[in-house]
């Protein structure tokens, strides 16, 4: 048996603020959380810098945008490309064979072989360790709520591809099974592609095993990922419906671990400029502040996704003729809560709007991007998602240099904020996640289907929380957990050795 529905009108704290078409926010008070009895596990698993993460910083906002259209298999507008080449041009990188298709739109693969200590195109800054296999064999890993494969550098991605990654190799574990007929391909919207077979093997995560975890080992893998010295891969955390390994879909990690965990969720609290962490199966209460407001997840893409209401810009500069500031304004959007995705980015009147309150802030195609003085006081952004108001500091938004290598010397900055225009969705990527808790909750409707119910939870950090409307206890409603009380001096089982706490300013 999974988990019982059961109402309980204390925890819920209540159903305020609510618009037509606005997502329905419960607001539950973190202790009202509680445990279940079976599956006591739980784990934190603090993050560690990319050690080979390049500081060569220039050009490092466009492409983070090239990096989301590649995600999302999205092409390249020819003024995004263009500003790509002629930053690979600037870093002294060969350009991927890929942008050459100028004209005529089509890709051809990206040429192997440009790897050799050439900056990163797409590097992640941030990796957390996995352990594979039996001896257990420690790689480390970017873990991506944006997609739903586990995939690992391995003793068959041919050498030329390799660019010091650690790998996973089979044939040292005695637990590895290979899954027959099984394979994996993930195309990215620059025309590349990474893929490879199937095993299944032993994964653990901050000390949580999971027995037979398909592992999808890469033959082949696009430049980006070969670029990327130190990550030997991805630990996929969206929904099992996106897995790509055919004939027969996969399930995630959260999705096998889930029922052995002590809370069917788990929470990424990132930091900026410093590794921040996941737990799996609790909430640690120093990571957040204040109610946690959860609101229903639209799991059918795939996705982390759900509805946001619109947004506040702070009343500080209100002028006549600039008057939007200090009032909410709705803009009903939907988005997906992505690790893996560096920016965040919005519908574009919001990005418009936000950038209207910059002086000299201009999106400009050379840069690719929203660019303004980096001397500029950003202001806050204040998103609202149903009744939650999630506060964004202005300096989260003062993302990369973008006409030189640092930020000492650099006259335009890129902005953290950019349009999803032409996206499916809105993007909710680091950014985002530096200024907020939040909580990614299993569903407890369908004891098959840990999808159906799942819920997003958001709540301030520590210091930069926002009054947020509470109202009287509104009409009872599903808790977001089981209704099982903790047993007495448990639930907080920590697991394995990777609960060191992550470092706070
Ligand atoms: C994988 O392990 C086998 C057995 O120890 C070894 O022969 C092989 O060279 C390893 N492959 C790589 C690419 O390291
Ligand atoms: C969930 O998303 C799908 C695809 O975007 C949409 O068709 C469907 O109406 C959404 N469901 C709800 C309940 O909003
Ligand atoms: C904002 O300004 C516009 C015209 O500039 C005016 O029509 C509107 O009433 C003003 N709104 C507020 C809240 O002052
Ligand atoms: C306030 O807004 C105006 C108009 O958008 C802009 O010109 C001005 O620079 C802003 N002031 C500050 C301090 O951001
Ligand atoms: C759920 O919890 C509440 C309060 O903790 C308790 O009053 C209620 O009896 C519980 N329901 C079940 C079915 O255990």
């Amino acid at each position: 048996m999974k988990f019982p529905i059961v109402a309980v009108a204390a925890s819920v704290l209540s159903t305020a603020g609510l618009v037509a078409g606005d997502p329905h926010v419960i607001q539950v008070r973190a202790e009202d959380l509680q445990v279940r009895k079976h599956g006591g596990h739980s784990f934190k698993i603090s993050q560690i810098f990319n050690y080979k993460y390049q500081h060569k910083v220039k050009g490092k906002g466009i492409r983070d945008v090239a990096k989301v259209y590649t995600k999302f298999n999205m092409k390249f507008p020819d003024h995004l490309r263009e500003a790509l080449v002629r930053v690979f041009g600037d870093l002294g990188v060969k350009i991927p064979g890929n942008l050459h298709a100028l004209n005529d739109g089509s890709f051809s693969q990206g040429s192997q072989g440009a790897v050799d200590a050439t900056p990163v195109q797409f590097d992640v800054q941030y990796l957390a360790p996995v352990q594979i296999g039996s001896p257990p064999q420690t790689v480390m890993m970017n873990f991506d709520t944006g997609s739903s494969d586990l995939w690992v550098f391995s003793s068959e991605t041919p050498a030329k591809q390799r660019n010091g990654q650690k790998i996973y190799n089979m044939t040292q574990s005695t637990t590895a099974e290979l899954v027959d007929g099984h394979v994996w391909r993930i195309s990215y919207g620059d025309g590349s592609s990474s893929s490879g077979n199937v095993y299944t093997d032993k994964v653990s995560i901050g000390g949580v095993e999971v027995d037979k975890q398909a592992v999808e080992i890469a033959t082949h893998v696009s430049d980006s990922f070969t670029n990327d010295a130190a990550s030997s891969g991805l630990v996929g955390l969206a929904f099992d419906s996106i897995n790509q390994v055919k004939p027969r879909k996969q399930k995630t990690f959260f999705g096998n671990a889930i029922d052995d965990l002590a809370m069917p969720l788990f929470s990424a609290n990132l930091n900026k400029a410093e590794p921040g962490n996941y737990n799996f199966g609790f909430l640690d209460h120093e990571e957040f502040v204040g109610p946690i407001s959860f609101v229903d997840v639209n799991a059918s893409r795939g996705f982390w996704e759900f509805e946001a209401s619109g947004y506040t810009l702070p009343a500080s500069n209100f002028t006549e003729s600039n008057n939007k500031t200090g009032v909410f304004q709705s803009l009903t959007h939907t988005a997906i809560a992505d690790t893996g995705t560096t920016l965040l980015m919005l519908p574009q009147p919001i990005v418009e709007d936000y950038y209207g309150q910059v002086a000299k802030a201009r999106n400009d195609n050379a840069f690719g991007g929203y660019v303004f003085p980096c001397n500029a006081d950003l202001p806050d952004l204040i998103l609202h998602i149903g009744s939650y108001k999630a506060r964004l500091t202005g300096d989260l938004i003062k993302y990369a240099p973008a006409d030189t290598d640092d930020f000492a010397t650099a006259k335009w900055c890129y902005g953290g904020l950019q349009s999803a225009q032409g996206f499916p969705f809105s993007i909710y990527g680091d950014i985002f996640f530096k200024a907020q808790f939040v909580v990614f909750q299993g569903g407890v409707i369908d004891k098959d289907d840990w999808s159906k119910g799942a819920k997003l939870g958001f709540a301030a950090k520590p210091g930069t929380q926002l009054p947020q409307e509470t109202e009287t206890p509104a009409v009872p409603d599903v808790l977001p957990i089981t209704n099982v009380t903790r047993p007495a001096g448990s639930g907080r089982r920590r697991t394995g050795g990777a609960s060191c706490r992550a470092r706070r300013q």
